[in-house]
């Protein structure tokens, strides 16, 4: 079985549809044909400013949140990646086979900073920090969305550097993206890529979103001025994205909406893509709250796939303390 890799950041009180279609569907499918590593990363999260108590709440809710959707501890390893010390010392090593330049053309990096008032040396050594929790596990896939491409690409030149100069070490991993749903796009500003720092809230739906409110952000997104429902990304950004929605959700194609909307216009397309998305993604809002009402199991759940995360993690590490010549952690 491949070894799977993929992380999230506790950033937001909800998980979005393009998390969701970009990456944590594929995460799910996943769990049957591989063996999978998925985590919380709150290490991540603090590379921007933030609450204490409210990181610590959003963990435990992202968890809840990938329980929801189907993860099952029985079968892939899910962990919040503080509580495996071995990302950021195998995150150290890395950082120094990391070129200051190499990091600095990270385009996450130059938005991100250019949208804070402070930016720290932790916002610029994330990509060094993912690639950490990637090389860790010996992954051979990662399942994300488009706007983690050039992560991954930092993370296999750091594999294929690290063991070129130190002999085999770490598995060069290879991103696992799906090409339709690889970026889902703002349903405002459909030239954005959804994301919880949108415009406009309207622009982002929330998997944790009321039915209701998922419904009015369907029909208030932005299309253009004719009615023709037809798949064209370039001419009609906003309704190929919904087009994409529908057609990952709704177990349909985009020849066969073109023909059951023909002549009917936006509207009718629109209202029945309301309740395909309120129908799939509805019931995770019910779901997240009964994980989340037993928070000792919840994060019994979460310890346990630490302690198995672990194991395939201190082991990657010792070998990379050996090959730089520490001594192995006492
Ligand atoms: P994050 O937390 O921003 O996003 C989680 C996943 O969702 C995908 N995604 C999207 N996919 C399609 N359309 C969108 N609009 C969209 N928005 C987000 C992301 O591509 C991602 O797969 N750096 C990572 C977290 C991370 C990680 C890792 C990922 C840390 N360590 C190791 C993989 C492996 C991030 O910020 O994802």
């Amino acid at each position: 079985k491949p070894r799977v890799l993929s992380g999230i950041q506790p950033t937001s009180d909800s998980f979005h549809l393009g998390n969701y279609l970009g990456a944590l569907r594929q995460w799910v499918a996943l769990q049957d044909t591989a063996d999978a590593f998925y985590c919380v990363v709150d290490l991540h999260a603090i590379t921007v400013d933030h609450d204490p108590k409210v990181l610590h709440e959003r963990s435990r809710v992202s968890a809840a949140q990938l329980l929801a959707l189907g993860l099952d501890p029985e079968r892939c390893t899910l962990f919040v990646q503080s509580q495996v010390p071995e990302h950021p010392m195998l995150g150290w090593i890395l950082g120094c086979e990391t070129g200051f330049g190499e990091a600095s053309r990270m385009t996450q990096f130059k938005d991100k900073s250019s949208k804070q008032e402070r930016t720290t040396v932790g916002l610029f050594t994330y990509p060094v920090l993912q690639a950490a929790d990637i090389l860790l596990y010996q992954t051979d896939q990662v399942p994300v969305g488009e706007d983690q491409r050039q992560h991954l690409e930092l993370s296999r030149d750091l594999a294929i550097r690290f063991n070129g100069t130190y002999g085999r070490t770490f598995t060069v991993p290879d991103p696992y993206i799906v090409k339709e749903t690889a970026t889902i796009k703002d349903l405002t500003d459909p030239a954005k890529k959804m994301s919880k720092t949108s415009s406009t809230p309207k622009g982002c739906l929330y998997l944790l979103d009321e039915p209701n409110q998922m419904r009015k952000k369907i029909k208030g997104a932005v299309t253009d001025s004719d009615a023709e429902v037809r798949f064209d990304p370039e001419n009609k950004p906003g309704l190929s994205n919904l087009m994409n929605i529908y057609t990952a959700l709704g177990n349909t194609t985009f020849e066969k909406l073109e023909a059951e909307y023909a002549g009917r216009g936006y509207g009718d397309f629109k209202g029945d893509l309301a309740e395909v998305v309120a129908d799939s993604i509805g019931p995770i809002a019910t779901r997240t709250k009964e994980f989340l009402a037993d928070k000792a199991e919840l994060d019994r759940i979460l310890e346990r796939g630490a302690e198995k995360a672990r194991i395939v993690a201190s082991r990657t590490l010792a070998k990379a303390y050996k090959k730089v010549g520490f001594f192995a952690p006492a």
